[in-house]
């Protein structure tokens, strides 16, 4: 068989298309070196007080037909989550033995593309709509129906609850989203992208990214980390159980990444974010006192490795704290990174060729005749 010249090989080097530079994007850039998470000329430090929509600003900046402020984003979403609540009734029964992710993909399925709002504001809206009323019908609850008046992450904890949320769990909710809302050209924003080239549609385009966040290798849960503080379950056990793990060759949940080798800037983020939920957490406090202990013990048993607590450590204590039940914190991820699907979307539509790379066959030849 003869390769052809223009097809690179896959070696290990690329397995997995890591370093492998597949888009230009003005939207994120990740520093794994250096801890950075760049967000159209902003480090991710200096947005950690930015509403929701005032992060939907930037990112959308440029790339929506109409220039969108803040408080134009905050209307419109308010508008089209009562648009898409009409959806939820018909379609919550199909939902019964579906997990939660299962749930959103059925209900995100619904939203057509005739539809004349515009359809990244329709699917960002959509998303807390959706995973309220998932996760209400888990618990036998009715939906709770959205108040256009409020801002997402209110109103995403309204619908949740049934009752208004407190300031600290609205601005602690507005920090997650936030946080999560872009991390460069991750699984689920390439896949969105790739859907993207083919002109499938934003809607399309989103549903692909969030089957690709479902991976326990990309969105999987951080309720591993809750899981990890019940195990170890009082202070004098935390050393104890903390050395077995590692003895036992096995991860400590929520530290470690494969690009960032310093500490990840988002784990830093929700940590401020705690220090106004103490009081709603059962784990906050005791969760210190195991991240300490943990990075001792990674810093003794694995010398040549810099391992740091990721984002998913502190996302389990925010997302807990403001009372999401954990098997729907991957539907609160999708809710946030709705935010840089759509944006990615709308840059891929701008300057579009379609994404079709090439494969190595490794596979027999036809037999000679
Ligand atoms: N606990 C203990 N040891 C670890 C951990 C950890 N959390 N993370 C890495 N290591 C060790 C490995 O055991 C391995 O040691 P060895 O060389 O002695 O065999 C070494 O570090 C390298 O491991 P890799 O898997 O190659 O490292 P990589 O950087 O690719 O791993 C990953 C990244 C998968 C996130 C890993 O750190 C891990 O499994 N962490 C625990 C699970 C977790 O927290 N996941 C959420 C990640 S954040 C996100 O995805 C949004």
């Amino acid at each position: 068989m003869t390769t052809h010249p223009q097809i690179h090989s896959a070696t290990s080097a690329t397995m997995g298309l890591e370093g492998i530079v597949a888009a230009e994007t003005v939207l994120s850039h990740v520093d794994g070196a250096a801890g950075r998470l760049i967000i159209r000329g902003h480090d991710l430090q200096d947005l950690a007080g930015w509403s929701f929509e005032g992060l939907i600003a930037l990112l959308w900046q440029d790339l929506t037909p109409e220039p969108l402020a803040e408080d134009q984003i905050r209307a419109a979403l308010g508008a089209a989550r009562v648009q898409v609540f009409a959806l939820v009734d018909p379609l919550l029964a199909a939902t019964k033995s579906l997990s939660p992710v299962e749930a959103l993909r059925l209900l995100l399925s619904a939203l057509a593309d005739e539809s004349d709002v515009p359809h990244h504001v329709l699917a960002v809206a959509a998303v807390p709509v959706f995973a309220a009323a998932i996760a209400r019908h888990r618990c036998g609850q009715s939906p709770v129906a959205p108040d256009a008046a409020l801002g997402q992450a209110a109103d995403f904890l309204r619908m949740l609850r049934g009752t208004p949320a407190t300031a600290e769990a609205v601005r602690a909710l507005d920090t997650y989203l936030v946080t999560v809302a872009d991390h460069g050209l991750n699984a689920s924003t390439f896949t969105a992208r790739v859907i993207a080239s083919t002109k499938a549609g934003l809607f399309s385009s989103v549903i692909g990214a969030l089957c690709a966040l479902k991976g326990p290798l990309h969105g999987g849960a951080p309720g591993p980390v809750l899981d990890m503080l019940d195990a170890i379950g009082e202070e004098s056990q935390i050393r104890p159980w903390l050395m077995q793990k590692l003895a036992r060759g096995e991860r400590l949940m929520g530290f470690g990444h494969r690009i960032y080798r310093v500490r990840d800037p988002r784990a830093d983020v929700l940590k401020g974010a705690t220090a106004h939920l103490r009081h709603a957490s059962n784990w906050i406090g005791f969760a210190e006192k195991v991240e300490a202990e943990a990075l001792t013990l990674l810093a003794e048993k694995k010398p040549l490795r810099p391992i740091q607590t990721n984002v998913e450590f502190y996302t389990a204590l925010v997302l807990e704290a403001v009372g999401f039940p954990p098997d729907s914190f991957t539907n609160v991820f999708a809710a946030g990174r709705m935010a840089g699907w759509t944006a990615h979307v709308l840059e891929q539509e701008a300057n579009n060729r379609l994404i079709r790379p090439q494969s190595r066959y490794t596979g027999p030849m036809p037999a000679a005749a």
